[in-house]
């Protein structure tokens, strides 16, 4: 087996795609690959960029990102010149329709009100954080990066890479055979486990000089050992851990010192990019610090006077007129990933325009935040965006648990925000959440509690158990109402059947509307299984007797199912987006994940076992032939997946691990969703009537799926039609800079072939609307429970 350069690429970002994280399974596999040495060819610097670029999907979207910028001056005329597309909704019964219960029409019946200058803090910190750290201007607490603690941020606090020695070298190639990501053949960048070529190397890390103050950047970074551990030491004696040959890491034309190596280590860290890792990016960090700041790997340096997690804080006393250095001096790239923060706004915006909930997003321990972020050794983990060659703002193809930097950044600038916790109506906090599961495995930094490596799952509920008592010690506002106006977000696949029941009174967004009590896991995962059990000093006795054997995994009086993210290029076929309309063609529709290759599932967990008898059921019984049923994988079911599913009168919403964006896929390209999975809300189930756009079958039904819906009336299926039109757009979220501009380059390729307008499709005038999107309908709801939280609106 031999990979090209380009297969080799490929493989490295698969990893980014891989559903759920799952690749360290895998690693072996990609461990071989890594081995590989690419040839004997030579390839120039150019050549070598190229490979990094060639994801068709990146280039697509800087061209939609011009087209944006066109529509945005020419949207709105065209979109009123187009008479015949319905007008968005102006009364609150407008916003309402099936909507369960009552949640819906108070928040549109608010009188709007002026909101007052945003609190400004000068509360000063100890020791100025030893320049390294953040203050936060409102507490006087300071907040430190990886490699400092402390409450001033002057105690170390390392990640050393595994078997590492106090020369931050290797304690010994031969002395500790064993192998782990972050075990490192150079020279360990401590703070966050990153191996890099040693100093005596011309490509080294060359650290900043002795008495440099801390935080010095080194001189020369380096280029970077991830996923490159040698096989031999330089006499050829084997070396139990590595793969690569010495000489091409060490040698005069190895990584580490030749211009132009003959191997490639692979590039893989935030911020830098090329096949040489030399090309300096801008790094991810939720809303890019309100390009009020200096992005390191998550982790924000504001620019002098401002605080707070995303530097939207400005210091009381520092004048907001002085001259800033923001992000339209120096960096304009920015502007295309900062959505500015409304509640930052000073002076406010004069016209009365503002509506509760309001809502405090707290700055967050770095231990429970953006250490996670900075402790990320891959930079495609955690995010829905990258900086890519030229800080051209991409975004990432596929990250399940995209919905959590997303819904951060939504919080962040929402117009609902508030600075002062004292006017809050709800708390979001805004933890690492599903981040944590995928930096978890790496090394023993970060590890809840430290000395245990449990299932995933458990590592973040105790990390968020943590969380909850550090805001209970230091501030007054979780203890005031019991922690119940507390919003957490847990978007993994099993969501929140592990947190612990201290936390539980709080508020769930979720992805798992799981309802049945008691529960066991659903995942055929090792390391996300949650019911394995735990006895440890920190937690008085057995974990699940403190997690999941105390509630269910979704409440549905409390907690709120939530879309999954996908930017709107992902529905780009879907009529509601001014696509044509295609003939319903497809029956039945179903691509998706099988896991039926030998081996990968042997007790049939996934799904329930659901795929796999349906898909064997579909096989067996001819339903491609017979019933127009097309039930399979991508390789079964190939073509491009937004258009099948707009050519589909029904499709399934079949669970996964957990968790499976399927009713979304269907309901944003209005195909009846036929859901099976008992037990399980699907998303908004709770406050909107589900059963008026979808179908749902019992387990026990499985095989009587084909007859059950065939049997749906004609007239029936037109009503459910019109009624997902009717609220396709709450299962989305717009809102922020790249999704707006992703929303609007598809409509503006739509309208090109329409003679510039918008097809009048039914529930087409909500395309490139944040009006009622999810995190609307999830302000709405809030609205609305004020008085259940608080017993007072
Ligand atoms: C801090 O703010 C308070 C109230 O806003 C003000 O009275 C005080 O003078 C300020 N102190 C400093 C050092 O700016
Ligand atoms: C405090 O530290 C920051 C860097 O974090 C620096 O910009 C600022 O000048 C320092 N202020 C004082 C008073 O030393
Ligand atoms: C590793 O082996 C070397 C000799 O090869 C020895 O000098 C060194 O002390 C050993 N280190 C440890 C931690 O055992
Ligand atoms: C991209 O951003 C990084 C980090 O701010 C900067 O060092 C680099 O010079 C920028 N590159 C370009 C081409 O502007
Ligand atoms: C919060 O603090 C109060 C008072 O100190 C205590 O009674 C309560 O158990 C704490 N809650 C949590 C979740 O730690
Ligand atoms: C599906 O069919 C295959 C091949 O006959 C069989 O090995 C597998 O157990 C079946 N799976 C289910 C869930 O019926």
């Amino acid at each position: 087996m031999r990979a090209t350069e380009k297969e080799l690429l490929c493989i490295m970002n698969s990893r980014a795609t891989m559903g759920r994280h799952k690749a360290a399974l895998l690693l072996p596999v990609l461990l071989a690959v890594a081995m590989l040495p690419l040839g004997s060819a030579v390839f120039t610097e150019e050549e070598i960029l190229s490979f990094t670029m060639t994801d068709a999907s990146l280039e697509g979207h800087s061209r939609s990102l011009l087209q944006a910028t066109t529509t945005a001056t020419t949207g709105s005329s065209s979109t009123s010149a187009a008479s015949a597309l319905p007008q968005l909704p102006s009364t609150p019964e407008e916003h309402c329709p099936l909507a369960r219960g009552t949640w819906c029409g108070p928040y549109y019946q608010q009188t709007p009100t002026p909101r007052p200058p945003p609190k400004r803090g000068n509360k000063s910190c100890p020791n100025n954080c030893s320049g390294v750290g953040q203050c936060h201007y409102d507490h006087g607490i300071c907040y430190c990066p990886i490699g400092f603690g402390g409450p001033d941020c002057s105690t170390p606090r390392k990640r050393p890479c595994w078997r590492m020695g106090p020369d931050k070298r290797d304690e010994g190639w031969h002395n500790h055979t064993d192998w782990s990501h972050s075990r490192c053949a150079g020279i360990c960048d401590d703070s966050n486990s990153m191996c890099y070529c040693p100093p005596e190397t011309k490509y080294g890390r060359k650290e900043a000089p002795p008495g440099s103050p801390p935080g010095t950047p080194p001189v020369q970074v380096g280029r970077p050992m991830y996923w490159c551990q040698p096989s031999t030491d330089k006499d050829g004696t084997p070396v139990k851990w590595g793969a690569v040959k010495y000489e091409d890491l060490f040698g005069p034309g190895g990584w580490c010192n030749a211009d132009v190596p003959k191997f490639l280590c692979p590039c893989r860290i935030d911020g830098r990019i090329g096949a040489l890792c030399n090309i300096p990016v801008e790094q991810f960090c939720p809303n890019q610090c309100s390009g009020r700041g200096e992005c390191d790997q998550g982790f924000c340096r504001c620019h002098a006077g401002w605080y707070g997690s995303d530097c939207s804080r400005r210091r009381a006393g520092a004048s907001m007129e002085e001259t800033l250095p923001d992000y339209l001096g120096p960096k304009p790239w920015l502007a295309a990933a900062v959505t500015p923060p409304v509640a930052a706004e000073d002076p406010p915006r004069t016209a009365p325009q503002r509506k509760r909930p309001y809502v405090y997003v707290y700055d967050v321990k770095p231990e429970y935040s953006s250490d996670i972020l900075q402790y990320r050794i891959e930079r495609v983990n955690c995010k829905y965006r990258q900086w890519e060659l030229g800080n051209n703002s991409v975004w990432i193809t596929y990250n399940a648990y995209a919905v959590e930097p997303l819904l951060q950044e939504l919080f962040l600038t929402s117009e609902h925000r508030t600075f002062d916790p004292e006017e809050a109506d709800y708390f979001f906090v805004p933890i690492m959440w599903a981040c944590l599961f995928d930096v978890y495995g790496w090394n023993p930094i970060p590890r809840w509690p430290a000395d245990v490596h449990g299932p995933r799952p458990y590592g973040a509920s105790v990390m968020q158990l943590r969380t909850a008592q550090w805001l209970n010690a230091t501030f007054p506002w979780f203890s005031r109402r019991g922690g119940r106006d507390h919003i957490w977000l847990t978007a993994t696949d099993e969501g929140a059947c592990s947190v612990f029941k201290d936390v539980w009174p709080g508020i769930f967004l979720t992805h798992w509307g799981r309802t049945d009590f008691p529960h066991l896991p659903n995942s055929q995962y090792h390391a996300d299984y949650y019911a394995a059990p735990i006895k440890h000093v920190e937690h008085d006795g057995e974990w699940l007797d403190q997690t999941s054997r105390a509630h269910p995994c979704f409440d549905p009086k409390k907690d709120l199912v939530i879309p999954a993210f996908k930017r709107p290029e992902h529905y780009k076929r879907s009529p509601y987006m001014g696509a044509p309309q295609y003939e319903r063609s497809i029956f039945l529709f179903f691509r998706g994940d099988l896991r039926i290759a030998p081996g990968q599932d042997p007790e049939c967990k996934y799904s329930r076992c659901i795929r796999q008898t349906l898909y064997n059921m579909s096989r067996e019984g001819n339903w491609r032939e017979k019933y127009n049923v097309w039930f399979g994988d991508t390789r079964n079911v190939p073509g491009d997946y937004s258009e099948l599913l707009a050519k589909s009168v029904f499709c399934l919403v079949l669970p996964g691990d957990g968790w499976s964006p399927r009713l979304e896929d269907a309901v944003l390209h209005g195909c009846i969703p036929v859901i099976i999975m008992d037990d399980v809300q699907v998303v908004f189930e709770s406050i909107l009537d589900v059963t008026a756009f979808s179908i749902r079958i019992a387990q026990k039904d499985l095989a009587k799926v084909v007859d059950i819906v065939q049997a749906v009336p004609e007239g029936q299926i037109r009503i459910m039609q019109n009624n997902l039109a009717k609220v396709w757009y709450r299962f989305r979220y717009l809102g922020l800079k790249m999704a707006d501009a992703d929303a609007a380059a598809v409509v503006s390729e739509h309208r090109a072939t329409n003679g510039g307008l918008l097809r009048p499709n039914p529930g087409a005038q909500y395309a490139a609307s944040r009006v009622d999107d999810a995190f609307s309908t999830l302000m709405q709801w809030l609205y609305a429970r004020i008085p259940d939280i608080q017993g007072k609106l």
